[in-house]
């Protein structure tokens, strides 16, 4: 029985999907001296992982030992979930082009693993998905299927957050029956200090949008307020400052150039086109997404109106960060992104600078063929302006400051360090 094997640790493990998530996850499972098979349709992550490389930044080659001693145990090849207890599927979520929820890849693996789906096993869906998406994954398992177990758990990690850990932070987890949240629960136990149970699928799917929504409409709010204070001529960091020594009702959110990444911009679409299919528009949830998407536009009329102002030409932009936030090598959904579509269409020349992208990739969002400068007072005395999109550790601001002719902070970086200088124009 399922649940015997797993008590007495001989269940194998397979994660679907070796990306931000599923790697972390696999890495958490292998050091609990769990039998983890890796699956990914990327064969150059195959290939890293069986050499023990890392592909991901915040992950060491010393935390993938595991695969490089036991090669089999990573693939492209669903074949090998015939050998396995549970399969938990950590696949993207995306946006198709036309701005609607892209599923493909969770209801395609649904299909695929369904034929290798031989014995008892236990199926839990981590990808961030809309209420009742859990339902139709299960449309493409076979309903004679009888002992398949179904759970689904959001994941919350934190990429770039090195205090990320499920000793703090409680694992959600919705069970399609008893049973299911029941086996869920014995898998997750080792790796996670609490985990809360809903009562329902749905409830687990929706709690997630609730957590990321929340942070997008917060952006928002922070960021509309940086847009008014500017008008007033007043200091929005000053004023978070002051807000924030209120110790309840008031969370503090920072105002920036955007938002980015896999989450945030694009869960909330997951909601509000599945609250549109049942007839209610979502009105505050895309406000929300209308203000943070207007943000690289607005930094971009600030710095055009500031140079109009002052008579100053303005030809060439170096912008400094790709990654959609500090400290990460993810550029997906990147406002950086946006911000250049912007200035390439007003013909301004730019250039960028970050660590983490030597060069561009191509995305969804990105089809610059760009490599990052070197990073010196002669190349970055170069250009009319520099402007602060993503707030690395690894920068060097006072080098910054004294290679920049000016600088647009869209991060309130320069603030945070007390660093003061009339080169500095918070954006
Ligand atoms: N990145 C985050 O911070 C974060 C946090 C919480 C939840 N999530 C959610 O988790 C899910 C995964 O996100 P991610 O950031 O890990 O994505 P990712 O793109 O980093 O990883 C997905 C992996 O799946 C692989 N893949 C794609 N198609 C495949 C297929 N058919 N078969 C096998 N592998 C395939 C890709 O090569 C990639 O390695 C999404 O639903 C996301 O919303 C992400």
């Amino acid at each position: 029985m399922l649940r015997s094997k797993i008590l007495k640790k001989k269940h194998t493990i397979a994660i679907i999907g070796l990306g931000y998530v599923g790697l972390p996850l696999a890495i958490r499972f292998i050091k609990k001296k769990v039998k983890v098979l890796g699956i990914d349709s990327d064969l150059k992550k195959i290939k890293m992982l069986k050499e023990g490389k890392s592909y991901i930044r915040s992950i060491s080659n010393t935390e993938l030992k595991y695969f490089k001693k036991n090669k089999s145990l990573v693939t492209n090849n669903y074949r090998f979930i015939q050998k396995c207890d549970v399969i938990i599927i950590c696949l993207p979520t995306p946006l198709k082009l036309n701005n609607y929820p892209d599923m493909r890849y969770v209801f395609n693996c649904a299909k695929k693993i369904n034929k290798y789906l031989n014995s008892e096993k236990l199926i839990i869906l981590e990808s961030t998905v809309y209420p009742g998406a859990s339902e139709d994954f299960l449309k493409n398992i076979k309903a004679h299927k009888k002992n398949i177990y179904f759970s689904y758990s959001p994941e919350r990690e934190n990429p770039g957050d090195r205090s990320f850990s499920y000793k703090k932070t409680p694992k959600v987890l919705g069970g399609k029956t008893k049973l299911c949240t029941i086996l869920a629960n014995l898998i997750y136990k080792p790796i996670v200090k609490k985990i809360y149970v809903t009562e329902s699928l749905r409830v687990a799917e929706m709690s997630k949008l609730l957590e990321n929504i929340y942070r997008s409409v917060n952006i928002a709010l922070v960021n509309e307020m940086k847009i008014i204070a500017d008008k007033f001529g007043i200091n929005i960091y000053e004023v978070i400052k002051a807000a924030a020594t209120k110790n309840f009702g008031f969370v503090r959110f920072n105002p920036g150039p955007g938002y980015g990444g896999h989450c945030i911009p694009i869960d909330p679409i997951y909601l509000s086109w599945a609250s549109k299919k049942l007839g209610y528009k979502a009105k505050f949830i895309e406000t929300a997404t209308n203000v943070n998407n207007l943000m690289p536009m607005w930094i971009y009329k600030k710095i055009s109106n500031y140079f109009k102002a002052s008579k100053r030409k303005l030809i060439k932009i170096l912008i400094f960060g790709i990654s959609y936030k500090k400290n990460v090598d993810d550029d997906r959904e990147s406002p950086s992104y946006y911000f250049m579509k912007i200035l390439k269409k007003n013909k301004i020349y730019f250039d960028y600078y970050d660590p983490y992208f030597l060069k561009l990739r191509k995305g969804r969002n990105n089809n610059f063929n760009k490599s990052s400068i070197e990073f010196s007072k002669k190349t970055v005395s170069k250009y009319d302006c520099s402007v602060i999109m993503t707030d690395h550790d690894n920068f060097n601001y006072k080098k910054i400051l004294n290679f920049s002719k000016l600088i647009f902070d869209c991060r309130g970086k320069f603030n945070q360090l007390n660093i003061k200088s009339n080169k500095i124009i918070d954006c």
